[in-house]
């Protein structure tokens, strides 16, 4: 048995960091056998550090659980929350599928060597060009969004002279999910899919028996993202298995593949309680079986797209201590050397998050202060009330982690600042997966 290391994670952070994560001898930040101090002061801050191995756990935790199930599963992993080369090459690896929803989403999963069967695409504005890429490449599935977006398939599958493409219906099962305004997708009043208590929905399973160029699968719904509730699942399957049902009678289309999309929550606080992989599976699972019996739908499967639950616990965000301000009787700010060029999550959601000292996790928690970036904003700040040691000082390693999904994939170059490095990290080494950006990155698009 290994002796209780005396140093280790305070328990509060246990839960919203990699399980690899521990305090090494030196008193650092360890994860994935990698010093997180010493990775910054190799490869600079603000950086995002990923544990390797717990990204491939998640992956297979997700791909058994949904195959283990009554209602065999399929497992797409929502690349929005984290494209790079590195992760899908990762996720193929894993046998996971992978969800796109942008010419540049499909574009690295296919310079990545993702075969492009397993591959599926979203989007509720997709331009002709979009569709030509999937439609040449042969993409798995296309997720249909409105009407407008069939007749110009069709017209591109005709003029490729293509096979018929694999197609599911997105569907607005009128669903609330529980989560904030801005990631709730399932409601009548969205941008996303096409309705099915106006019944824009069927219909558009009716136009699309009468096209050969189109190979209608089954129904597709997303009712929103960092969800704890899974009711609103729950009403989601009643919904999409009724109008499987309903659709599959009336016009013969054999509406058997379900997809659920993602939304399954992570914890960012000590707060945040999440489910677990297996609990949505088995709960998809029954539930479809049991409204499919009463619906008269033969044979489902499912399908799910998540993307924040695998890859948001792996990932932490290193940055430096700056300079740190106090204003007598108002606040205390302390700045780091990112901000929202490398985290929108606070500005856009009032997100919150743990933060600690990588090179004293254990240090004693004693003040607060606003933890601010450096950017030319006042809306610049990561945590308003960071608990902080009193005596932090410049130079020094703050963390915040489960910064693994939807960080770097919304970083943006405010104020000229470059992203950040990713690295993943496993067994002692650590391996850029994505480089930092450069001025001379940024000027070469510039004339
Ligand atoms: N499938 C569809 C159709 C989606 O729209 C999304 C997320 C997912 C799957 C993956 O959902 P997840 O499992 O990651 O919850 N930027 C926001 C999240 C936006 C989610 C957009 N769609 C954030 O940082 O919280």
């Amino acid at each position: 048995m290994r002796m209780l290391n005396s140093l280790s994670i305070p328990p509060h952070l246990v839960e919203v960091l990699p399980p690899s994560a521990t305090v090494n001898e030196g008193g650092h930040l360890e994860i994935g056998g990698c010093d997180t101090v010493a990775l910054a002061e190799e490869f600079g801050t603000p950086i995002f550090v990923y544990d390797e191995s717990f990204l491939r756990a998640r992956c297979r935790e997700y791909k058994e659980a949904f195959a283990s199930q009554a209602v065999p599963g399929t497992v797409y992993y929502a690349s929005k929350a984290f494209s790079s080369i590195g992760m899908l090459q990762l996720a193929a690896q894993e046998g996971l599928c992978v969800d796109v929803s942008t010419e540049g989403e499909l574009g690295v999963a296919l310079r990545s060597g993702f075969p492009a069967e397993r591959i599926l695409l979203h989007g509720n504005n997709k331009s002709d060009a979009e569709l030509d890429l999937a439609v040449g490449a042969g993409v798995g599935r296309i997720v249909i969004d409105s009407f407008d977006e069939i007749d110009r398939l069709h017209d591109l599958v005709r003029q490729r002279d293509a096979a018929p493409v694999a197609c599911l219906v997105r569907i607005t099962p009128g669903v609330d999910a529980k989560t904030h305004r801005y990631i709730r997708t399932g409601q009548e009043d969205s941008k996303f899919g096409l309705g099915v208590r106006n019944g824009q929905a069927l219909a558009a399973v009716k136009y699309l028996a009468t096209f050969d160029t189109i190979d209608l699968q089954g129904l597709h719904c997303h009712i929103g993202s960092q969800l704890f509730d899974l009711a609103g699942f729950r009403e989601a399957v009643d919904v999409v298995v009724d109008l499987a049902a309903e659709a599959s009678t009336a016009y013969g289309a054999p509406l058997h593949e379900l997809n659920f999309g993602g939304g399954l929550g992570i914890a960012y606080t000590r707060d945040d309680k999440p489910v677990a992989v297996g609990v949505l599976a088995r709960l998809l699972s029954e539930e479809i079986l049991a409204r499919a019996e009463v619906a008269g739908l033969q044979a489902p499967r499912m399908a799910v797209e998540p993307g924040r639950s695998i890859v948001g616990r792996a990932g932490v965000t290193l940055y430096s201590v700056g300079v740190i301000k106090e204003l007598p009787g108002v606040a205390k700010y302390v700045a780091v050397d990112g901000g929202l060029s490398d985290n929108m999550r606070t500005a856009l959601y009032q997100s919150e998050y743990e933060t600690f000292l990588a090179n004293r996790p254990e240090a004693e928690l004693d003040s607060s202060a606003r933890l601010a970036g450096k950017h030319c904003e006042t809306g610049d700040v990561l945590l308003e009330n960071a608990a902080l040691p009193s005596d932090v000082r410049a130079g020094e390693i703050l963390v915040t982690p489960a910064t693994g999904a939807y960080g770097y994939a919304m970083a943006n170059n405010y104020n000229m600042v470059g992203r950040p490095a990713v690295l993943f990290v496993q067994e002692g080494t650590a391996r850029v997966v994505i480089r930092r950006e450069t001025l001379d990155d940024l000027v070469s698009l510039m004339e």
